[in-house]
């Protein structure tokens, strides 16, 4: 039995969730002042709060937020033409539109009681506090360690769910394709859904060997990898054998048309001759020509959508990202198990979405990463990450990938220490991985594994500037350490910067496109789930009046930190100001697992 006044309160915040994200997306005006070529340039009435590349709807044409300056935007569209200057538009975020809509038709169908036993099972996992169990059955493969190899066997037998926690490089990916080898094999149908793009191609890269029909990827187009393009339905389409059907079709409508226009332009030509009469037939024809196109078109999307049902009806894995999950294709699809990596970045209120598909669940993530961007309209268990939510709930339930192949294991070392209570172990394979020097006379470079450079005593202060935080002096101290990097013969593509700060990222950018290095530099957001030989992080602050509380529980996030410090491979380099970050006692801990020989006190080089 499902608890009534658990489930009641459910139903309620997901209600509340909804009416107050409605009520703050709704249409903004705006006014053009200028078009050119696909930049608008739009003042608004009052500011959209929106990240960059959101997908909007002005005055029903689609369109991207190109740049945001509060009441100044630039807006991006492939159809200028439909906008003019002086102009008044709507502006809609389409992209929330859509999410809100896939929300609310998974509460309808909750609520309309529209859900079968399993999701009403699923739902109980969720709000109550419900036993899973699990089969016997023998498991045994060559490619996996034993913590890996137990993940799979508990995934194949669960009654319900299972849960695969797996700290940075510890194979949460390869877990994942035995585990779609084996259910493929037992002839199960998996919903494979991730958070991000990147994710999701990461594991399909990886399943090769599965005749490609079998697998179908959804997605908008330009955001799915080129290796994994082959999955698309659209692809998958053309080598269906009724797409000749398709082809015949569109071939006749061409001929249709340049005969139809033949005939258009003769009859102009005797209408500039005679009489009025010909202007009807012209228009009859022309009338005809509309018609005949209109109907081709239905055919072929008639086709379309039936090669379409079939390739669905057909595919064993469908693979999208959890908030495409349900759309028009797959609204009436049921799977037998839905896979969920990167399930700890995923509210509850998105998670709903896929897991009211299907029979079973697994859930791959790791607590001690980043955690979903909390919506401020959201109850704090809707904006709880799905993964948080149920390892708490059911800690038995879960299994620990205990081995990573990434890191040097100094640095693993300190996140075990730090955050995976001394349970992280390296494999062999990883534990020497080190950069290699040609040029040794670089003060601020060796081949130790952590270089932490403390900025404590000297004038390295942030840049005096209103809102966000920006440190010249650390983006001139980084542009040495990547000069001394390229000098040794580091690929531009192997080192990566990571900067707690909006502001100082775009600092270091600009200042390394001066220099002409092509290195990536982003905030921590950007970095989970990569990884590079080298990375360089500038904690920016420094000076103690300006750091308010909000300031310290950022820079002192340890999910953040986790992430920051675990993505390099070989070598760690960090600047900050001891004196500073270690008031923050997470930050401490962090900064005094370094040892003292790996430190570099900046005032004793400068002074
Ligand atoms: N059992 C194994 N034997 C050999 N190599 C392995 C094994 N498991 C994982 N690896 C290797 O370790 C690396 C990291 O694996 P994977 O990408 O699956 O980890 P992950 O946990 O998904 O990492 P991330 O935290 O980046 O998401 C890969 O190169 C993978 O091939
Ligand atoms: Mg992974």
């Amino acid at each position: 039995m499902i608890n009534t006044i658990k489930y009641e309160k459910f139903v309620n915040q997901l209600k509340q969730f909804i009416e107050k994200e409605k009520l703050q997306n709704q249409s903004t005006l705006g006014k053009i002042l200028k078009v050119n070529n696909e930049i608008i340039d739009v003042s608004l009435k009052k500011p959209i709060k929106l990240p960059l590349n959101t997908h909007l709807e002005v005055n029903k044409i689609q369109c991207t937020l190109h740049k945001n300056n509060q009441k100044n935007i630039q807006l991006k569209t492939k159809h200028p033409q439909h906008f003019q200057k002086n102009q008044t538009i709507k502006i809609n975020n389409i992209q929330q539109d859509i999410i809100l809509s896939k929300i609310q038709q998974t509460l309808t169908n909750i609520e309309e009681n529209k859900i079968n036993q399993e999701n009403k099972e699923t739902l109980k996992t969720i709000i109550n506090q419900q036993k899973t169990t699990y089969t016997q059955k023998k498991y045994t493969n060559k490619k996996l360690n034993p913590k890996q190899e137990q993940a799979v066997k508990k995934a194949i037998t669960t009654e319900k769910f299972h849960i695969i926690k797996g700290p940075p490089g510890t194979g949460k990916t390869h877990t994942i394709t035995q585990i779609i080898r084996q259910l493929y094999q037992e002839q199960q149908t998996i919903l494979l859904t991730t958070h991000t793009h990147i994710a999701l191609d990461n594991i399909l890269e990886k399943l090769d060997d599965i005749p490609q029909q079998d697998i179908i990827r959804l997605g908008i187009n330009e955001k799915i990898a080129p290796t994994t393009q082959k999955y698309t339905l659209q692809k998958q389409l053309q080598q269906h054998p009724k797409y000749k059907q398709i082809q015949q079709l569109q071939q006749q409508s061409k001929t249709t048309i340049t005969h139809n226009n033949k005939q258009t332009l003769l009859s102009k030509l005797i209408n500039k001759i005679i009489n009025t009469e010909e202007i009807k037939i012209q228009q009859l024809q022309e009338k005809e020509k509309i018609e005949e196109q209109e109907k081709t078109r239905e055919q072929i999307e008639k086709i379309e959508s039936q090669i379409q049902e079939e390739l669905l009806d057909n595919a064993k894995i469908i693979a999208t990202t959890v908030i495409s999950s349900s759309n028009y294709l797959t609204r009436n699809i049921e799977f037998d198990y839905t896979i969920m990596d990167e399930s700890s970045q995923i509210p509850v209120y998105l998670a709903i979405i896929p897991l009211m598909k299907t029979d079973k669940f697994l859930l791959i993530g790791d607590d001690q990463q980043l955690q979903p961007i909390s919506n401020k309209n959201a109850s704090y268990f809707l904006n709880k990450s799905i993964f948080n939510l149920m390892i708490e709930k059911y800690p038995k339930n879960h299994t620990f990938l205990d081995t990573q192949y990434r890191m040097n294991e100094k640095i693993s070392q300190i996140a075990s220490k730090l955050y995976y209570n001394n349970k992280l172990k390296t494999h062999e394979s990883a534990k020497k991985k080190q950069i290699q020097l040609t040029n040794n006379n670089y003060y601020l470079l060796d081949n130790s594994t952590i270089t932490f450079i403390d900025t404590t005593n000297t004038t390295y202060n942030e840049d005096v500037i209103s809102g966000g935080c920006q440190n010249t002096h650390e983006t001139l101290l980084i542009l040495k350490i990547v000069e001394a990097l390229i000098d040794n013969q580091i690929r531009e593509d192997d080192i990566g910067i990571i900067t707690p700060y909006r502001k100082q990222k775009l600092n270091i950018q600009s200042h390394l496109r001066k220099h002409k290095y092509n290195i990536e530099t982003d905030t921590i957001y950007r970095f989970q789930g990569r990884e590079k030989d080298v990375i360089i992080i500038s904690f920016c602050k420094s000076s103690y009046k300006s750091l308010t509380t909000f300031q310290k529980k950022f820079l002192g996030n340890t999910n953040q930190l986790n992430v920051s410090i675990t993505r390099s491979r070989k070598k760690l380099i960090i600047i900050g100001d001891y004196s500073l970050l270690s008031t923050d006692e997470n930050l401490k801990a962090f900064l005094d697992s370094i040892s003292p020989l790996d430190m570099i006190y900046l005032e004793d080089i400068i002074r």
